[in-house]
């Protein structure tokens, strides 16, 4: 049967420094992607590459006293090693300074002027250079002047330019994200796009520059050069040569089944690029998916602040797959995530080396302890105790599938190492030792040791997109080179791994990790925190200033939903640190009749001292929770910022009784 086409995109990463983790977390999560459609019988066609033009790169360059053009070459060689190392699997790597690519970019802007979409007028207008945007003065005064992307300052640009009709297309636009609702992604992000930018109104945009020269020339007006942003989305077509003598690639693969891109460049990829399609004929992408950003410290990496983590340091010390898997398992794809050095050390010892490497290495050693190093044969089946694996195990491939197809790399792996955890308990509840000393219980412990065999096999066929060195070891220690037995459709039934096949034990896959000697290698490679540089400084502030993006606000509930919560005031009478945590405070609170504990996490923003004597507001009714040994009965409400770097605690204009009812 012939394949069915599958285009997936990343974005072009500027090369105005070397990528950071953030770059390699959208990239690896579209590899996971791309692989999965590839194992699930797909023709995929996975493109990256690099966005070379603007000005910011020309400055680059000029600050460096060499060209742009060498100036790109050396950084995009970078690129290729990082996503090597990464094993990136991507068909293609566009490069914007590449012939084919100028020359796509030249057609399609020649055929929207010659059709009128196009038209030279002259603007004054705010530009933020670092991100390539004009921002109107509506915006402007929302953000407080700076950039509402990267809170930088914007400067005022005046030019002749060359429009496009942006304004002529918006309204079907609008008709088409309304009439397809899955076209952007996550839901909240369309809502965005229509409330923020499509329904106030658009401007047509500037596409053209004439203040430098480092750009796309318009080949019929060579005082300007093509804007960077209708130059870059461009790559999606260009490579597949778009307008050039041979199209069979664009013919096979557009529209593109899914670009996946950063939440901040969604108006480019979900507004501007869909209304250049439109105008030139095209149909659009079926889907733009805009995930979150990893954060350090509350955040966003920037590599102009040096707030970065460096993949390349992570991979040399804990190998690709572990940086993959944390990639790809710790942070929910469409939300912001917090880059965190003990998440990433424990996440490697527990699930990795723990969950996953022991699975195997017990499995194997006890079919070469009892039974040769041969997959024993399965006849004596125990519902309730195989009841807990093999349904879980057959059920795998459509929960995969499900999460996958609604881009949540995160949640499909969660499911892979959810059987990972449930085959553990299954050695546990079934103690093949215990059986293997009744001679009569033989058979059932053939029985156990093939489960979990052919389990391991599942996860193995599972795991090949994300963790790619790894799912070739555990096949290699289960004696598997059938590749029909590492296909994804083979999983959709139990018993494939074959009777008297040899098993093998192999190193461990993962060695376990000296978490305190991690952390403080670790610690060592985050930037210090002595005086910024002034750059840095101007960053730093308008960070402040944003402080992340404000959450959505959760969906509508009942008055009574709201009734169910008994908050109440609560003085605070003694207040202490919980010494086992970073984070918690230890309060005992005055409730009016009755004294309780309450665990608080906000050790970070208040010393006991600050809180004892403070009316503060608690959700009284909440079930309780032990928490480093101390049982906490209730919250204490507090404010804070998207990015938890402000806190407060919550209290009262006037000095009221505890006790009394918050509504
Ligand atoms: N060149 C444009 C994209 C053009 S696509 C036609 C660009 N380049 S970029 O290098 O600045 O960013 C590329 C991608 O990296 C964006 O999708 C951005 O969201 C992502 N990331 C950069 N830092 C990131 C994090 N800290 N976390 C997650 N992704 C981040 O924009």
């Amino acid at each position: 049967m012939e394949k069915r086409p599958f285009y997936i995109t990343t974005p072009i990463y500027y090369p105005s420094a070397n990528l950071h983790i953030g770059h390699t977390y959208c990239t690896v999560n579209t590899d996971a992607l791309a692989r999965y459609k590839r194992l699930t019988g797909y023709d995929v066609y996975f493109l990256t590459g690099a966005d070379e033009h603007g000005q910011k790169i020309e400055r680059k360059a000029a600050e460096k006293g060499v060209t742009p053009q060498q100036y790109v070459d050396e950084i995009v060689k970078g690129f290729h090693d990082l996503w090597q190392l990464m094993d990136i699997s991507n068909d293609g790597f566009v490069r914007t300074t590449d012939d084919y690519h100028i020359k796509c970019v030249q057609k399609a802007f020649r055929k929207l002027y010659e059709q009128g979409d196009i038209y030279k007028s002259s603007y004054t207008g705010m530009y933020c250079t670092p991100c390539e945007s004009f921002w109107t003065e509506t915006q402007l005064k929302e953000s407080g002047g700076v950039c509402p992307d990267c809170g930088r300052p914007v400067e005022e640009v005046r030019e002749e330019s060359y429009f496009l009709r942006v304004s002529k297309y918006a309204p079907r636009l609008i008709d088409y994200i309304r009439e397809h609702p899955d076209f952007i992604q996550p839901a909240s992000r369309a809502k965005e796009m229509l409330n923020n930018f499509l329904l106030p109104g658009l401007e047509d945009l500037c596409v053209s520059r004439s203040t430098f020269k480092w750009g796309v020339p318009v080949d019929f007006d060579d005082r300007h050069v093509v804007y960077v942003w209708f130059d870059a989305v461009l790559n999606y077509l260009s490579k597949l040569g778009y307008l050039s003598d041979d199209d069979a690639m664009f013919k096979r693969y557009w529209p593109a089944d899914v670009h996946i891109v950063g939440k901040e460049i969604m108006r480019f990829h979900t507004i501007v690029w869909p209304i250049m399609l439109m105008a030139l004929g095209l149909p659009l992408p079926k889907h733009v998916y805009g995930h979150g950003w990893l954060v350090l410290d509350g955040k966003k990496m920037g590599k102009s602040t040096g707030n970065v983590v460096d993949p390349v340091k992570l991979i040399d010390r804990y190998g690709v797959d572990a940086v993959r898997y944390f990639l790809l398992s710790e942070f929910p794809f469409g939300s912001d995530g917090n880059f965190d050095n003990a998440t990433l050390v424990t996440r490697i010892n527990s699930d990795l080396a723990n969950d996953l490497g022991n699975l195997l290495s017990r499995t194997v050693a006890m079919i070469e302890k009892y039974f040769g190093g041969s997959i024993p044969g399965h006849d004596v089946q125990v519902p309730e105790e195989d009841g807990t694996i093999i349904p879980i195990a057959l059920g795998l491939a459509d929960r995969i599938e499900e999460c996958m197809n609604a881009f949540h790399p995160n949640e499909a792996i969660g499911e892979i190492f959810k059987l990972v955890r449930l085959c553990n308990k299954y050695i546990d509840i079934t103690a093949p030792w215990l059986l293997a000393k009744d001679d009569e219980k033989k058979s059932r412990l053939g029985t156990v040791l093939y489960n979990l065999a052919e389990c391991l096999r599942i996860i193995g066929v599972c795991l090949q997109p994300y963790l790619t060195r790894t799912a070739p070891k555990l096949f290699a220690q289960l004696g598997i080179t059938d590749p029909a037995l590492m296909d994804f459709d083979s999983i959709r039934k139990f018993g494939a791994i074959p009777v008297g096949q040899r098993v093998e034990k192999g190193e461990a896959l993962f060695p376990r990790i000296d978490v305190k000697k991690e952390l403080e290698y670790l610690e060592s490679l985050l930037p210090k925190h002595d005086e910024p540089k002034a750059e840095e400084k101007i960053e730093e502030k308008a960070e402040e200033k944003t402080g992340g993006e404000l959450p959505e606000l959760l969906p509508e509930i009942s008055y009574d939903d709201f009734a169910k919560l008994d908050l109440r005031l609560a003085k605070v009478i003694a207040c202490e640190e919980v010494k086992k945590s970073k984070k918690l405070l230890k309060c005992t609170l005055d409730m009016g009749g009755e004294t309780r504990i309450v665990l608080s996490g906000i050790k970070h923003w208040y010393a006991p001292e600050q809180l004892i004597g403070r009316m503060v507001v608690v959700v009284a009714n909440l079930a309780p929770k032990v928490m480093c040994g101390i049982e906490s009965h209730g919250m204490i409400l507090c404010a804070s910022d998207p990015a938890d770097e402000q806190l407060s605690a919550l209290t009262t204009m006037a000095e009221l009784a505890p006790g009394f009812k918050v509504r």
